[in-house]
């Protein structure tokens, strides 16, 4: 049904978008009847906006460029004003009066922050991500942005790497439903003001960066590539995503930026895309540290192989007019990546109304930014990220009347909550702490004995103090004193501790993805005085809890929540609402293990993921077993959840996999039923789980429903060396369960 609607809606905006198309055509024909070159390379260029209005000199000369046409967009300007300013230079200054795009990273909200986007997929509620969305495009709509550097889609597979943070974990298939949804949250159908151009990013592979050290090179299969990799790209695509951002890194040896076969083959001939390709920052610029030759001719071989934009490298500005020139960049190819930006401009109504993202009044902008109403959905969102990975002797939910113990670095930050990518902030005192929080949760009934206990991390090469920048530095002897102390007092202990917000994003590897040592240290002594534990571990990456995992009874991996991550941890921690998160990334064991994903391929010797004792010949480690400490998909409630027997019915190449799931326990709560297939022989090794399709089913106390996933001959097909799709019959399995590693199994053979 929901699919029907989806096609439904897509037919509708195609339609609608087709008609338009005419008028558009006509529109942009007629306006590069009359630029010139330099103006329409002028289109072509992108820079950071800084200030015009402050007059200081280099804004000055920003100001001269949006004047003489030479500029199609900017970044990173905040703030209506300041982008009205520019705005007017390029409408009433400029000769033909273009306006400009204005991109800024809005990633996972405005004002009213999300959590980060890994933890957005652990929700796999890919409505509430669409909603989401479509707050920021409201936000950002609002003052002055018209363009946003999201989605990122990449499948990540390598916790070191600090932009897992930003993507949707490593699964293909849910990540190509969220990155769909994100693309209609923020887009629409481009009839509102509040609509912003969304960019995919970034193509391609940058997830696959080798160590997980960031801007680092990649080396991959085709196969790999169209299986594991391109899905969420390729999904973006065909839900209309306006503009492609290239990737920083090596596909097949060349550099995405100046790719051919991925730029025009993959992207446009083999996915239809119609719209405008744009670099990353510098990115032709960095060409030359990679070896292809100077600043010309990596914009040569950019603008050839198909990119229309240069983020910040300067190249075009600089050479494309004398490439022309000199035969080497033809000028049909500036006249197709020209009309692609203009065509951008008109679909958002900037010729119509070139202010209508800067023109609010006070009275109207606030009515649209951090509203009640979108930290409300904000919350209640929020609440939905949170992955229960351990409840022994059901600590959790706490009783407001309780005496509780808040320990950690993490326990007393408003700023530190956030997580990556939050360029407009709002002001650190306009949401609150997890101390706040708790506080105004327990009064009149409990206490809150705060304590921040520790250092948050003494990482030699990370800034000076090794600290975080949210994080004071605290004399460390006296602050584990007073952490002890409040601990003593106390019923239970609640530890916010694991990474700072600004461990993960970009530019932000580890090699470790233990808790740092100052945190491991008190967290040991707290176990030692023998009370409930429950350790909240904040975290922008999958990280590692080998002995938290032992000792620990209580873990719930909270990430990084956005500005109403304090009050929606409340609801759950409370048991006003119930835990619900499913992971989207394994959790190793161990650092060692990495990359270590659910959906790998198997060896010619594989062992039992849990097998206890070490094999020789066979492919294992000395150390710790194959599997990881919490699978893919793996989450859990503090309700009960029993499943009933599967059932595979069989339509020719169409399946329905059912099962009926109960709620036995004492909540109402919300359960994912995930669906994965094995194709068991194949002219190609397939992966030993594919995840396929999956419900989230929410059952009240003692309800159960039963959750049917239908598999179509697509599910069960792959993509060849080429992209090309291909059904081979034969043998599959068909599993079901609440994650990856429990599941129950039927064989069906498909002809
Ligand atoms: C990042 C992109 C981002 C761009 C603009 C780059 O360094 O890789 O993700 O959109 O900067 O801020």
């Amino acid at each position: 049904m929901r699919r029907k609607m989806l096609c439904l809606a897509l037919l509708g905006f195609a339609l609608s978008l087709g008609a338009r198309d005419k008028k558009m055509d006509a529109y942009v024909s007629r306006l590069m009847s009359k630029m010139t070159l330099s103006e329409k390379i002028g289109q072509l260029n992108l820079l950071p906006g800084g200030d015009v209005t402050t007059g200081a000199a280099m804004n000055n000369e920003l100001g001269t460029l949006i004047a003489q046409g030479q500029l199609g967009a900017v970044l990173n300007t905040v703030g209506r004003d300041k982008i009205q300013a520019m705005q007017k230079i390029a409408v009433e200054q400029s000769r033909l009066g273009i306006p400009l795009l204005v991109g800024l990273d809005v990633i996972h909200g405005y004002q009213t922050i999300y959590p980060i986007p890994l933890a957005q997929s652990c929700s796999w509620d890919v409505e509430g991500i669409e909603a989401g969305a479509r707050i920021a495009a409201e936000e950002a709509t609002s003052d002055g942005i018209n363009w946003t550097f999201s989605p990122m889609v990449d499948i990540a597979l390598d916790p070191r790497w600090g932009r897992i943070a930003e993507g949707s974990g490593e699964d293909p298939y849910l990540g190509s439903l969220i990155a769909q949804a994100m693309v209609r949250g923020y887009q629409g159908d481009f009839s509102s003001r509040h609509d912003i151009l969304a960019c995919l990013k970034h193509y391609a592979l940058y997830g696959a960066v080798e160590a997980g050290r960031d801007y680092n090179t990649v080396d991959m299969s085709h196969l790999r590539m169209y299986n594991q990799y391109f899905p969420p790209y390729k999904a973006a695509v065909e839900a209309g995503v306006g503009s492609v951002m290239t990737s920083f890194n090596l596909v097949d040896g060349q550099h995405a930026t100046a790719n051919r076969w991925l730029l025009r083959d993959v992207l446009r001939q083999q996915w239809g895309f119609q719209d405008f390709t744009v670099t990353d920052y510098g990115s032709i610029g960095e060409m030359t540290s990679h070896g292809f030759g100077d600043l010309k001719h990596n914009s040569e071989l950019a603008i050839n192989a198909g990119t229309d934009m240069d983020m910040c490298a300067t190249g075009f500005q600089q050479h494309l007019e004398t490439l022309v020139k000199e035969g080497k960049v033809s000028k049909k190819t500036i006249d197709e990546a020209c009309r692609r930006i203009l065509e951008a401009k008109y679909k958002l109504g900037l010729f119509d109304e070139p202010y209508r993202h800067c023109n609010m009044s006070d009275d109207e902008q606030a009515a649209h930014l951090f509203t009640d109403a979108h930290r409300k959905a904000a919350r209640d969102f929020t609440a939905e990220t949170f992955v229960l990975l351990k409840n022994e002797g059901q600590i959790l939910p706490l009783k407001k009347s309780a005496r509780i113990a808040l320990i950690g670095p993490n326990g007393d930050t408003t700023d530190g909550l956030l997580g990556t990518w939050v360029v407009a902030r709002p002001k650190s005192n306009s949401y609150p702490s997890l101390r706040q929080a708790i506080e105004e949760a327990v009064k009149g009934q409990g206490e809150v004995y705060f304590a921040q206990g520790c250092n948050i991390a003494p990482y030699g090469r990370m800034r000076e103090a090794g600290t975080s920048w949210y994080i004071p530095v605290v004399d460390a002897e006296k602050a584990h004193r007073e952490a002890m102390a409040a601990a003593a007092k106390a019923d239970v202990i609640v530890c916010a501790m694991g990474e700072g917000a600004d461990y993960s994003g970009e530019s932000h590897s580890r090699v470790t993805l233990d808790m740092p040592e100052t945190q491991m240290a008190l967290l040991r002594d707290l176990a030692t005085l023998g009370k409930p534990i429950v350790l909240l571990n904040f975290a922008g990456r999958p990280t590692t809890m080998a002995w938290e995992k032992e000792h620990i009874p209580a873990i719930m991996n909270v990430w990084f929540g956005g500005t109403e991550m304090a009050p929606a941890l409340c609801d759950v921690l409370f048991g006003d609402k119930v835990p619900s998160g499913h992971l989207t990334t394994t959790l190793p064991q161990h650092a060692g293990q990495v990359p270590l994903y659910y959906n790998h391929l198997n060896t010619g010797r594989p062992t039992n993921d849990y097998e206890p004792t070490f094999r020789l010949y066979s492919s294992n480690y000395f150390e710790v077993s194959n599997g990881p400490a919490w699978p893919f998909g793996f989450g859990l409630s503090y309700t009960t959840f029993e499943y009933g027997t599967m059932n595979v019915e069989q339509n020719g190449r169409t399946l329905k996999a059912s099962v009926t799931v109960k709620n036995t326990g004492d909540y109402d709560a919300t359960e994912v039923v995930q669906c994965y297939i094995r194709d068991i022989a194949c002219r190609y090794s397939r992966p030993v789980k594919e995840l396929k399709g999956f419900e989230r089913v929410t059952l009240r106390k003692g309800e159960s429903k039963t959750v049917t996933i239908t598999l179509t001959q697509e599910s069960l097909s792959f993509y060849d060396e080429n992209g090309k799709l291909i059904f081979e019959p034969g043998e599959f399995d068909i599993m079901m369960g609440s994650n990856s590693r429990d599941v129950q199994q039927k064989r069906v053979t498909v002809m």
